[in-house]
């Protein structure tokens, strides 16, 4: 019983270094990449925190408040059920879109979403433009606001102001989607509002 014991304690300990190392690195990666918060992202986050509250608490019956020892089990098993989902969730889902991504990563994803793109509407363009980016960027000049370019000639120039990528429909989706750096991102643009974007862009 003893031994038995000291083994739970052992594996416990374990669990908790591995867990806290894991999010540390998560959190680091979230913060690096921008990566949007899917569902599935959102579901791993809530689990992991409910994860590290039951544990704790389960700590602290144990340690401090004896009196409720009884949940003790109940907790020590809802942890590691969870536990469990979290991972083979998550580890799931990379192993079924891992193929996917690689394959997408090389080939021509984003040719097919410019190719996707609907007809753009300049006067919508035009209206999406004044309401979002004016504020951040001139449309008729190419000095910067605070730290935000000009986009006067934009499609004219070869490369984009800051990043220097040369200037196609695609990466200005990407400046959209995923910003490189200080700008907001424009996650909530439907395909149509950004090939309206594009098109009054392109007539600066
Ligand atoms: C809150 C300010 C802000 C708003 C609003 C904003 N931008 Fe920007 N934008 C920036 C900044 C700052 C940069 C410089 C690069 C960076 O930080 O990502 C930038 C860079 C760019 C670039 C150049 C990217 C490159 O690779 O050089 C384009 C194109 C652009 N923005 C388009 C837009 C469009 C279109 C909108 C409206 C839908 C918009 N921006 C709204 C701040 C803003």
């Amino acid at each position: 019983m003893e031994k038995l014991k000291k083994l739970h304690r052992f594996f416990g300990k374990l669990f908790f270094f591995t867990f806290l190392v894991g999010a540390v690195v998560c959190i680091y990666y979230l913060n690096q990449s921008k990566v949007e918060f899917t569902p599935r992202i959102s579901f791993h986050v809530f689990s992991a925190v409910a994860v590290f509250l039951l544990f704790s608490l389960k700590m602290l019956f144990v340690k401090v408040y004896k009196q409720f020892y009884s949940y003790v089990k109940p907790l020590g098993v809802t942890v590691a059920l969870l536990s469990f989902i979290l991972f083979s969730f998550s580890t799931g889902y990379s192993v079924v879109t891992f193929d996917k991504e690689t394959i997408s990563n090389n080939s021509s994803q984003t040719e097919t979403m410019v190719a996707k793109l609907p007809k753009g509407d300049l006067d919508s363009g035009r209206k999406l433009f004044n309401n979002l980016c004016i504020g951040c960027h001139y449309p008729d000049r190419k000095d910067y606001k605070r730290s935000a370019p000009g986009l006067k000639g934009l499609y004219q120039e070869k490369t984009l102001p800051v990043s220097k990528k040369p200037v196609t429909d695609e990466n200005i989706i990407n400046q959209l989607r995923k910003p490189i750096k200080f700008m907001p991102a424009f996650t909530d643009l439907s395909d149509k509002e950004i090939a309206d974007i594009i098109a009054y862009l392109k007539t600066l």
